[in-house]
Protein backbone atom coordinates (compact mmCIF):
# COMPACT_ATOMS: atom_id res chain seq x y z
CA UNK A 1 0.00 0.00 0.00
CA UNK A 2 1.36 3.29 -0.86
CA UNK A 3 1.35 6.16 1.56
CA UNK A 4 -1.17 8.14 -0.01
CA UNK A 5 -3.66 5.30 0.73
CA UNK A 6 -2.27 4.70 4.01
CA UNK A 7 -2.69 8.22 4.87
CA UNK A 8 -6.23 7.66 3.43
CA UNK A 9 -7.17 4.82 5.85
CA UNK A 10 -6.10 6.79 8.48
CA UNK A 11 -8.37 9.44 8.17
CA UNK A 12 -11.18 6.84 8.12
CA UNK A 13 -9.92 4.96 10.60
CA UNK A 14 -10.16 7.91 12.81
CA UNK A 15 -13.52 8.92 11.79
CA UNK A 16 -14.83 5.48 12.89
CA UNK A 17 -13.36 6.17 16.75
CA UNK A 18 -14.94 9.70 17.00
CA UNK A 19 -17.93 9.08 19.53
CA UNK A 20 -20.17 12.25 20.53
CA UNK A 21 -23.15 11.92 22.63
CA UNK A 22 -25.35 13.39 24.94
CA UNK A 23 -24.22 12.87 29.26
CA UNK A 24 -27.53 10.22 29.35
CA UNK A 25 -25.91 8.46 26.35
CA UNK A 26 -22.37 8.42 27.76
CA UNK A 27 -23.86 6.95 30.88
CA UNK A 28 -24.75 3.67 28.33
CA UNK A 29 -21.37 3.43 27.82
CA UNK A 30 -20.52 3.43 31.27
CA UNK A 31 -22.40 0.63 31.84
CA UNK A 32 -20.93 -1.86 29.47
CA UNK A 33 -17.34 -0.41 30.42
CA UNK A 34 -16.81 1.02 33.45
CA UNK A 35 -13.18 1.23 32.84
CA UNK A 36 -13.21 4.07 30.38
CA UNK A 37 -13.75 6.01 33.60
CA UNK A 38 -10.39 4.92 35.21
CA UNK A 39 -8.30 7.59 36.60
CA UNK A 40 -4.97 8.58 34.72
CA UNK A 41 -2.64 6.58 36.79
CA UNK A 42 -4.83 3.78 35.90
CA UNK A 43 -4.91 4.52 32.37
CA UNK A 44 -0.90 4.53 32.56
CA UNK A 45 -0.93 1.34 34.63
CA UNK A 46 -3.06 -0.62 32.20
CA UNK A 47 -1.42 0.31 28.94
CA UNK A 48 1.51 -1.08 30.42
CA UNK A 49 -0.06 -4.24 31.51
CA UNK A 50 -2.11 -4.50 28.04
CA UNK A 51 1.23 -4.50 26.36
CA UNK A 52 2.22 -8.22 28.23
CA UNK A 53 4.51 -8.34 31.23
CA UNK A 54 6.84 -11.55 31.83
CA UNK A 55 8.57 -13.35 34.17
CA UNK A 56 12.74 -14.15 33.34
CA UNK A 57 14.52 -15.76 36.18
CA UNK A 58 12.69 -13.73 38.82
CA UNK A 59 12.65 -10.10 37.04
CA UNK A 60 9.99 -8.88 35.17
CA UNK A 61 9.79 -8.05 31.29
CA UNK A 62 7.92 -5.19 30.30
CA UNK A 63 6.99 -5.24 26.80
CA UNK A 64 5.90 -2.10 26.88
CA UNK A 65 9.65 -1.13 26.77
CA UNK A 66 11.21 -3.65 25.26
CA UNK A 67 13.58 -2.53 22.35
CA UNK A 68 13.89 0.85 23.41
CA UNK A 69 14.99 0.81 26.95
CA UNK A 70 18.16 -1.83 27.71
CA UNK A 71 19.14 -2.64 31.28
CA UNK A 72 16.58 -0.92 33.49
CA UNK A 73 14.43 -3.68 34.29
CA UNK A 74 15.25 -3.36 38.09
CA UNK A 75 14.32 0.27 38.00
CA UNK A 76 11.71 -0.22 35.96
CA UNK A 77 10.24 -2.94 37.89
CA UNK A 78 10.54 -0.91 40.81
CA UNK A 79 8.87 2.17 39.02
CA UNK A 80 6.45 0.25 37.81
CA UNK A 81 5.28 -2.29 41.25
CA UNK A 82 5.91 0.66 43.88
CA UNK A 83 4.74 3.56 41.97
CA UNK A 84 2.57 2.93 38.97
CA UNK A 85 0.86 -0.48 40.35
CA UNK A 86 -0.38 1.06 43.62
CA UNK A 87 -1.24 4.80 42.24
CA UNK A 88 -3.54 3.06 39.49
CA UNK A 89 -5.41 1.17 42.61
CA UNK A 90 -5.52 4.74 44.06
CA UNK A 91 -3.45 3.96 47.26
CA UNK A 92 -1.78 6.86 48.47
CA UNK A 93 2.05 7.32 46.69
CA UNK A 94 0.02 8.58 43.69
CA UNK A 95 -0.33 11.69 45.99
CA UNK A 96 3.36 12.19 46.24
CA UNK A 97 5.63 13.61 42.73
CA UNK A 98 7.06 11.26 40.94
CA UNK A 99 10.77 12.34 40.56
CA UNK A 100 12.88 10.21 38.00
CA UNK A 101 16.59 10.75 39.47
CA UNK A 102 19.13 9.51 37.56
CA UNK A 103 22.53 9.95 35.73
CA UNK A 104 23.04 12.23 32.50
CA UNK A 105 21.93 10.13 29.67
CA UNK A 106 20.44 7.12 31.61
CA UNK A 107 17.00 6.91 29.54
CA UNK A 108 14.98 9.16 32.00
CA UNK A 109 13.68 11.19 28.87
CA UNK A 110 13.30 8.28 26.83
CA UNK A 111 11.14 6.68 29.68
CA UNK A 112 9.02 9.56 30.12
CA UNK A 113 7.96 9.87 26.25
CA UNK A 114 7.81 6.29 25.97
CA UNK A 115 5.01 6.96 28.34
CA UNK A 116 3.44 9.90 26.07
CA UNK A 117 3.99 8.47 22.97
CA UNK A 118 2.36 4.96 24.29
CA UNK A 119 -0.83 6.98 26.09
CA UNK A 120 -1.52 9.01 22.89
CA UNK A 121 -1.65 5.29 20.57
CA UNK A 122 -3.64 3.75 23.90
CA UNK A 123 -6.45 6.27 23.69
CA UNK A 124 -7.44 5.22 19.97
CA UNK A 125 -8.05 1.67 21.81
CA UNK A 126 -11.17 0.04 23.04
CA UNK A 127 -9.08 -0.70 26.08
CA UNK A 128 -7.98 3.06 26.68
CA UNK A 129 -10.77 5.12 25.68
CA UNK A 130 -11.16 8.85 27.25
CA UNK A 131 -14.46 10.58 27.01
CA UNK A 132 -14.71 14.45 27.90
CA UNK A 133 -17.75 17.22 28.40
CA UNK A 134 -17.14 18.34 24.84
CA UNK A 135 -16.12 21.90 24.38
CA UNK A 136 -14.11 22.20 27.46
CA UNK A 137 -10.62 23.53 27.39
CA UNK A 138 -9.39 21.27 29.97
CA UNK A 139 -11.63 17.94 27.99
CA UNK A 140 -12.91 17.76 31.71
CA UNK A 141 -14.20 14.39 33.17
CA UNK A 142 -18.10 14.37 32.25
CA UNK A 143 -18.42 12.49 35.57
CA UNK A 144 -17.74 15.44 37.11
CA UNK A 145 -21.15 16.88 36.17
CA UNK A 146 -22.69 14.78 39.25
CA UNK A 147 -23.92 16.56 41.78
CA UNK A 148 -21.46 15.67 45.55
CA UNK A 149 -25.01 14.42 47.28
CA UNK A 150 -25.46 12.19 44.27
CA UNK A 151 -22.01 10.30 44.33
CA UNK A 152 -22.67 7.59 46.87
CA UNK A 153 -26.20 6.71 44.68
CA UNK A 154 -23.51 6.89 41.61
CA UNK A 155 -21.29 4.41 43.22
CA UNK A 156 -24.02 2.07 44.05
CA UNK A 157 -25.52 2.12 40.57
CA UNK A 158 -22.00 2.09 38.28
CA UNK A 159 -19.10 0.69 40.73
CA UNK A 160 -17.65 4.53 40.05
CA UNK A 161 -16.16 6.29 42.52
CA UNK A 162 -15.71 10.24 41.18
CA UNK A 163 -13.11 12.44 42.19
CA UNK A 164 -12.87 15.85 41.64
CA UNK A 165 -15.74 19.22 40.94
CA UNK A 166 -16.73 20.55 38.15
CA UNK A 167 -14.77 23.25 36.98
CA UNK A 168 -16.09 26.75 37.37
CA UNK A 169 -16.36 26.92 33.56
CA UNK A 170 -18.05 24.03 33.04
CA UNK A 171 -20.28 25.06 36.35
CA UNK A 172 -21.52 28.29 34.02
CA UNK A 173 -22.06 26.24 30.62
CA UNK A 174 -24.09 23.59 32.62
CA UNK A 175 -26.54 26.50 33.62
CA UNK A 176 -26.64 28.99 30.51
CA UNK A 177 -26.18 26.04 27.76
CA UNK A 178 -27.74 23.52 29.16
CA UNK A 179 -29.77 24.65 31.52
CA UNK A 180 -28.83 22.93 34.51
CA UNK A 181 -30.28 19.50 32.60
CA UNK A 182 -26.70 17.74 33.18
CA UNK A 183 -28.40 14.53 30.81
CA UNK A 184 -28.23 16.84 27.94
CA UNK A 185 -24.41 18.07 28.42
CA UNK A 186 -22.65 16.85 25.41
CA UNK A 187 -20.11 14.58 25.80
CA UNK A 188 -17.21 13.27 22.73
CA UNK A 189 -14.40 10.63 22.53
CA UNK A 190 -11.06 12.10 23.19
CA UNK A 191 -7.78 11.51 21.70
CA UNK A 192 -4.85 12.35 23.37
CA UNK A 193 -2.26 14.46 21.72
CA UNK A 194 0.80 16.12 22.71
CA UNK A 195 0.72 18.18 19.30
CA UNK A 196 -2.75 19.23 19.84
CA UNK A 197 -2.11 19.71 23.18
CA UNK A 198 -5.25 17.17 24.53
CA UNK A 199 -4.07 15.61 27.78
CA UNK A 200 -0.40 15.37 27.09
CA UNK A 201 2.22 18.05 28.29
CA UNK A 202 5.79 19.51 29.35
CA UNK A 203 6.53 21.60 31.17
CA UNK A 204 10.99 22.84 30.74
CA UNK A 205 12.24 25.35 33.26
CA UNK A 206 13.28 28.56 31.86
CA UNK A 207 14.91 31.43 33.83
CA UNK A 208 13.35 31.26 37.10
CA UNK A 209 12.66 35.16 37.37
CA UNK A 210 10.80 35.77 34.26
CA UNK A 211 9.10 32.28 34.23
CA UNK A 212 5.35 32.98 34.92
CA UNK A 213 3.14 30.68 36.66
CA UNK A 214 0.99 31.07 34.01
CA UNK A 215 2.77 28.75 31.74
CA UNK A 216 1.20 25.98 34.44
CA UNK A 217 -1.93 27.00 35.31
CA UNK A 218 -3.16 29.44 31.96
CA UNK A 219 -4.05 32.94 32.39
CA UNK A 220 -6.49 35.76 32.14
CA UNK A 221 -7.38 37.03 28.74
CA UNK A 222 -6.90 40.68 29.12
CA UNK A 223 -8.87 41.11 26.09
CA UNK A 224 -12.28 39.95 26.74
CA UNK A 225 -12.89 41.52 29.95
CA UNK A 226 -14.47 44.52 28.70
CA UNK A 227 -16.71 41.64 26.92
CA UNK A 228 -16.97 39.60 30.19
CA UNK A 229 -16.97 41.98 32.67
CA UNK A 230 -14.84 40.36 35.21
CA UNK A 231 -12.05 38.94 35.57
CA UNK A 232 -13.27 36.12 37.98
CA UNK A 233 -16.00 35.35 34.84
CA UNK A 234 -14.45 31.93 33.63
CA UNK A 235 -14.96 32.85 29.86
CA UNK A 236 -12.42 35.67 30.26
CA UNK A 237 -9.74 32.97 31.38
CA UNK A 238 -7.71 30.61 29.37
CA UNK A 239 -7.17 27.46 30.80
CA UNK A 240 -4.20 26.65 28.34
CA UNK A 241 -1.06 26.31 30.71
CA UNK A 242 0.55 22.88 30.90
CA UNK A 243 -1.37 21.76 33.83
CA UNK A 244 -4.88 22.38 32.47
CA UNK A 245 -4.03 21.01 28.96
CA UNK A 246 -2.39 17.32 30.62
CA UNK A 247 -5.92 17.14 32.55
CA UNK A 248 -6.79 13.14 32.04
CA UNK A 249 -3.21 12.14 30.93
CA UNK A 250 -0.01 13.32 32.04
CA UNK A 251 2.39 15.92 32.14
CA UNK A 252 6.26 15.38 31.89
CA UNK A 253 7.98 17.90 34.38
CA UNK A 254 11.75 18.47 32.87
CA UNK A 255 14.82 19.20 35.24
CA UNK A 256 12.33 19.87 38.01
CA UNK A 257 14.86 20.73 40.90
CA UNK A 258 15.74 23.74 38.23
CA UNK A 259 12.34 25.30 38.63
CA UNK A 260 11.83 28.04 41.54
CA UNK A 261 9.83 26.97 44.63
CA UNK A 262 6.59 28.09 43.58
CA UNK A 263 6.07 25.72 40.78
CA UNK A 264 6.42 23.31 42.54
CA UNK A 265 4.05 23.90 45.34
CA UNK A 266 1.58 24.31 42.46
CA UNK A 267 2.58 20.64 41.69
CA UNK A 268 2.22 19.39 45.50
CA UNK A 269 -1.55 20.87 45.53
CA UNK A 270 -2.31 18.89 42.41
CA UNK A 271 -1.21 15.63 43.00
CA UNK A 272 -1.96 15.60 47.15
CA UNK A 273 -5.49 17.34 46.45
CA UNK A 274 -6.48 16.84 43.08
CA UNK A 275 -6.62 20.47 42.46
CA UNK A 276 -5.31 23.66 41.52
CA UNK A 277 -5.83 27.34 42.33
CA UNK A 278 -5.65 29.40 38.90
CA UNK A 279 -6.84 32.63 38.89
CA UNK A 280 -9.88 33.70 40.92
CA UNK A 281 -11.53 31.17 40.85
CA UNK A 282 -12.78 27.96 43.22
CA UNK A 283 -10.13 25.18 43.29
CA UNK A 284 -9.89 23.28 40.08
CA UNK A 285 -9.96 19.82 39.57
CA UNK A 286 -7.63 17.82 37.67
CA UNK A 287 -6.28 14.10 36.89
CA UNK A 288 -3.17 13.59 35.61
CA UNK A 289 0.03 11.71 36.19
CA UNK A 290 2.78 14.23 36.87
CA UNK A 291 6.33 12.70 35.88
CA UNK A 292 9.38 14.78 37.05
CA UNK A 293 12.69 14.04 36.58
CA UNK A 294 16.05 15.46 37.39
CA UNK A 295 19.83 14.60 38.05
CA UNK A 296 21.52 13.32 40.84
CA UNK A 297 23.58 16.78 41.40
CA UNK A 298 21.00 18.34 41.18
CA UNK A 299 18.90 16.08 43.48
CA UNK A 300 21.68 15.96 46.26
CA UNK A 301 22.27 19.72 46.41
CA UNK A 302 17.98 20.03 46.95
CA UNK A 303 17.91 17.39 49.88
CA UNK A 304 20.40 19.09 51.39
CA UNK A 305 19.12 21.94 52.11
CA UNK A 306 17.02 21.71 54.89
CA UNK A 307 14.65 24.52 53.74
CA UNK A 308 13.05 21.72 51.34
CA UNK A 309 12.11 18.85 53.83
CA UNK A 310 8.63 19.87 53.49
CA UNK A 311 8.79 19.44 49.58
CA UNK A 312 10.92 16.64 49.91
CA UNK A 313 8.77 14.48 51.93
CA UNK A 314 5.96 14.59 49.14
CA UNK A 315 8.21 13.29 46.63
CA UNK A 316 8.53 9.38 45.31
CA UNK A 317 12.03 9.51 44.29
CA UNK A 318 12.83 6.84 41.95
CA UNK A 319 16.47 5.79 41.11
CA UNK A 320 17.18 5.69 37.23
CA UNK A 321 20.69 4.97 37.57
CA UNK A 322 23.07 3.50 34.66
CA UNK A 323 22.66 0.27 33.20
CA UNK A 324 25.51 -2.28 34.54
CA UNK A 325 25.04 -4.79 31.71
CA UNK A 326 28.05 -5.13 29.00
CA UNK A 327 25.29 -6.77 26.78
CA UNK A 328 22.63 -4.06 26.95
CA UNK A 329 24.83 -1.28 26.69
CA UNK A 330 25.78 -2.65 23.31
CA UNK A 331 22.37 -2.49 22.68
CA UNK A 332 21.60 0.91 23.51
CA UNK A 333 24.43 1.76 21.10
CA UNK A 334 23.54 -0.36 18.14
CA UNK A 335 20.07 1.34 18.60
CA UNK A 336 21.37 4.59 18.62
CA UNK A 337 23.53 3.83 15.50
CA UNK A 338 20.55 2.52 13.31
CA UNK A 339 18.51 5.13 14.40
CA UNK A 340 20.99 7.97 13.00
CA UNK A 341 21.94 8.64 9.29
CA UNK A 342 25.39 6.82 9.65
CA UNK A 343 23.88 3.38 10.47
CA UNK A 344 25.14 2.08 6.90
CA UNK A 345 28.94 3.17 7.84
CA UNK A 346 30.96 -0.53 8.73
CA UNK A 347 31.65 -0.55 12.35
CA UNK A 348 34.79 -3.47 12.95
CA UNK A 349 34.13 -6.42 14.52
CA UNK A 350 33.77 -6.26 18.78
CA UNK A 351 33.74 -1.97 18.50
CA UNK A 352 30.64 -1.82 20.23
CA UNK A 353 31.07 -4.05 22.53
CA UNK A 354 34.86 -2.66 23.25
CA UNK A 355 33.21 0.64 23.94
CA UNK A 356 30.65 -1.14 25.81
CA UNK A 357 33.05 -2.87 28.43
CA UNK A 358 34.99 0.76 28.83
CA UNK A 359 31.64 2.62 29.82
CA UNK A 360 30.48 0.17 32.04
CA UNK A 361 33.61 -0.67 33.69
CA UNK A 362 34.14 2.68 34.36
CA UNK A 363 30.77 2.72 36.45
CA UNK A 364 31.55 -0.27 38.55
CA UNK A 365 33.03 0.84 42.23
CA UNK A 366 35.92 -1.16 42.91
CA UNK A 367 35.05 -4.34 44.38
CA UNK A 368 35.17 -4.38 48.23
CA UNK A 369 36.03 -8.35 48.10
CA UNK A 370 39.91 -9.27 47.70
CA UNK A 371 39.01 -11.94 45.57
CA UNK A 372 37.48 -10.33 42.62
CA UNK A 373 38.49 -8.02 39.74
CA UNK A 374 36.82 -5.25 38.16
CA UNK A 375 36.60 -7.70 35.19
CA UNK A 376 35.19 -10.76 37.07
CA UNK A 377 32.79 -7.98 38.42
CA UNK A 378 31.98 -6.66 34.98
CA UNK A 379 31.15 -9.96 33.25
CA UNK A 380 29.21 -10.94 36.58
CA UNK A 381 26.75 -7.99 36.14
CA UNK A 382 26.46 -9.64 32.81
CA UNK A 383 25.39 -12.36 33.72
CA UNK A 384 27.87 -15.09 32.95
CA UNK A 385 29.21 -17.38 34.72
CA UNK A 386 32.21 -16.35 36.76
CA UNK A 387 34.43 -19.35 38.28
CA UNK A 388 34.42 -19.62 42.37
CA UNK A 389 31.30 -16.60 42.21
CA UNK A 390 27.37 -17.03 41.99
CA UNK A 391 24.01 -14.87 41.62
CA UNK A 392 24.05 -14.48 45.40
CA UNK A 393 27.86 -12.75 45.24
CA UNK A 394 26.12 -10.85 42.55
CA UNK A 395 23.08 -9.05 45.13
CA UNK A 396 26.37 -8.54 47.23
CA UNK A 397 28.19 -6.23 44.84
CA UNK A 398 24.79 -4.27 43.59
CA UNK A 399 24.55 -2.94 47.61
CA UNK A 400 27.69 -1.15 45.87
CA UNK A 401 26.48 -0.06 42.61
CA UNK A 402 27.87 3.48 41.86
CA UNK A 403 26.18 6.33 40.44
CA UNK A 404 27.81 8.33 38.13
CA UNK A 405 26.17 12.23 37.71
N1 LIG B 1 18.92 2.40 29.15
C1 LIG B 1 18.79 2.89 27.91
N2 LIG B 1 18.17 2.19 26.95
C2 LIG B 1 18.06 2.69 25.70
N3 LIG B 1 18.54 3.87 25.29
C3 LIG B 1 19.16 4.62 26.20
C4 LIG B 1 19.32 4.18 27.56
N4 LIG B 1 19.99 5.14 28.23
C5 LIG B 1 20.23 6.12 27.35
N5 LIG B 1 19.75 5.82 26.13
C6 LIG B 1 19.85 6.64 24.93
O1 LIG B 1 20.74 7.70 25.25
C7 LIG B 1 20.24 8.96 24.85
C8 LIG B 1 20.11 9.91 26.02
O2 LIG B 1 19.13 9.44 26.89
P1 LIG B 1 18.07 10.39 27.63
O3 LIG B 1 16.80 9.62 27.76
O4 LIG B 1 17.98 11.71 26.95
O5 LIG B 1 18.77 10.53 29.04
P2 LIG B 1 18.45 11.50 30.28
O6 LIG B 1 17.13 12.13 30.06
O7 LIG B 1 18.46 10.55 31.45
O8 LIG B 1 19.57 12.46 30.36
C9 LIG B 1 18.94 8.68 24.14
O9 LIG B 1 19.15 8.71 22.76
C10 LIG B 1 18.54 7.28 24.57
O10 LIG B 1 17.90 6.63 23.51
MG1 LIG C 1 16.78 14.21 29.89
Amino acid sequence: MDILKKIEKFREDEQKLKWEGTFAEYLEILKETPLVAQSAHSRVYNMIRDAGIEEVNGTKKYNFFSGQLFGLEDSLERLIEEYFHPAAKRLDVRKRILLLMGPVSGGKSTLVSLLKRGLENYSLKDSGAIYAIKGCPMHEDPLHLIPQYLRDDFFEEYGIRIEGNLSPLNVMRLEQEYGNRIEDVMVERIFLSEDKRVGIGTFSPSDPKSQDIADLTGSIDFSTIAEYGSESDPRAYRFDGELNKANRGMMEFQEMLKCDEKFLWHLLSLTQEGNFKAGRFALISADELIVAHTNETEYKAFISNKKNEALHSRIIVMPIPYNLKVTEEEKIYEKMIRESDVSDVHIAPHTLRVAAIFSIMTRLKDPKKGDIDLVKKMRLYDGENVEGFNSADINELKKNIKMKA
